[in-house]
């Protein structure tokens, strides 16, 4: 397989969960914009190196193309990769940025016939997936649904899992007070640009799994989003006639926590998740009824591992690639969210104005 973009994700992720997979998948080579950055990540896994996109594309060594680079470039890499004629692609989320974007993606997959897997790694981790064959009739009857992220900024995991080369330093707007500083216009457009990076970049990880129990996915109403320092949200709406609540703090926490709940009349879900980064295992989910509890989990592997050996079983040609209609309305909920919170600053700030 090759790697387009070799940072942290790459390093940190990626390449511990590669190297635990050898027998099914090796890296032959990675490709970085930034060639210091890719010479030495290839040279750790003992893989050729370039900085061009096509030269990863046309080398003959390549079955299999993950797409590790910033948002931005996804949509147009994925294109290539299928053009190319690769066995399968895996695109880190979000794996478009719009929803022509998608839909693009989405027409090459099915002219091509290359299977596409996104990263959304939750959606391929054991204790999730024992959960969907267990739960029986739960989506029809739940009525609320938790997402709650607790983690320390991502450099902390990453510096525990190897030596990063090439850190990108965070743009200025991100640093804790930014808000604070700016005022009026400047500081609503700050509040949305964070909450879209936080839907866009974060809460994406489980609108998926959200998705599986809001079917009226398309009647998104934002209730109340509010961003939380030094980077977070909190997110209250409704997706029909379900009640979703997703939160997210990024701090200095000492005890990371991931946990989904799906609640119902008289059964429900819940799920911890390892933490992203963290190679320590599957969720262990619980599934509540009057009369009983079950535990599933936790398994050996987690999702990162999930999503290589789906990708190695579709580039065998065995297994059942993800449904392209599925990601493309995963995305149109995570974009729909996104738009909708953006708008409540706008609301916000028509409100304090008016009363001013
Ligand atoms: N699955 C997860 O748990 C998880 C966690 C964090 C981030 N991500 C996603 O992974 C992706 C990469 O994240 P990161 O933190 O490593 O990002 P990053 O921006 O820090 O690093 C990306 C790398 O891509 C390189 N690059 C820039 N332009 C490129 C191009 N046109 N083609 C190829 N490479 C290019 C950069 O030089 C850099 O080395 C992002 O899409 C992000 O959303 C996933």
């Amino acid at each position: 397989m090759g790697i387009l973009g070799a940072g942290p994700v790459t390093q940190a992720i990626h390449l511990p969960s590669l190297a635990r997979l050898r027998d099914i998948l090796e890296v032959r080579h990675i490709m970085d914009v930034d060639p210091a950055v890719a010479e030495s990540v290839a040279a750790r896994v003992g893989a050729r190196f370039s900085t061009s996109v096509e030269e990863l594309l046309a080398d003959p060594a390549v079955e299999i193309v993950a797409i590790c680079s910033p948002h931005q470039f996804h949509a147009v890499q994925v294109i290539a990769a299928c053009r190319a004629g690769k066995k399968a692609v895996l695109c880190e989320k979000p794996f478009a940025m719009n929803g022509e974007e998608a839909a693009a993606i989405a027409a090459i997959s099915a002219e091509t016939g290359v299977p596409i897997v996104v990263g959304a790694m939750h959606t391929f981790d054991p204790g999730w997936l024992a959960a969907e064959s267990a739960w029986g009739g739960l989506p029809d009857q739940v009525h609320t649904i938790r997402s709650s992220i607790v983690l320390p900024p991502n450099p902390r995991f990453e510096d525990f899992a190897t030596e990063i080369v090439g850190r990108t330093p965070p743009p200025a707007a991100a640093t804790a007070g930014a808000n604070a500083a700016a005022s009026g216009a400047a500081a609503d457009a700050a509040e949305k640009a964070k909450l879209t990076g936080g839907v866009i970049g974060l809460a994406i990880h489980d609108l998926p799994l959200v998705r599986r129990f809001a079917p009226d996915f398309r009647a998104v109403e934002v209730l109340h989003a509010q961003t939380v320092l030094p980077f977070g949200y909190v997110i209250s709406l409704r997706a029909g006639s379900v009640a979703i609540e997703l939160r997210a703090a990024m701090n200095g926490t000492w005890e990371p926590s991931w946990t989904f709940e799906a609640i119902g009349d008289d059964a429900s879900l819940s799920i911890d998740f390892t933490p992203s980064y963290v190679h320590a295992g599957s969720a262990t989910a619980r599934i509540r009824t009057a009369a009983s509890t079950t535990v599933l989990g936790p398994f050996g592997h987690n999702g990162y591992e999930g999503e290589w050996r789906k990708l190695a079983e579709l580039a065998r040609g065995t297994g059942t690639a993800p449904h392209p209609e599925t990601l493309i309305h995963d995305l149109e909920f995570a974009l729909a969210i996104a738009d909708a919170a953006a708008a409540c600053v706008d609301a916000g700030a028509a409100y304090e104005e008016a009363r001013a």
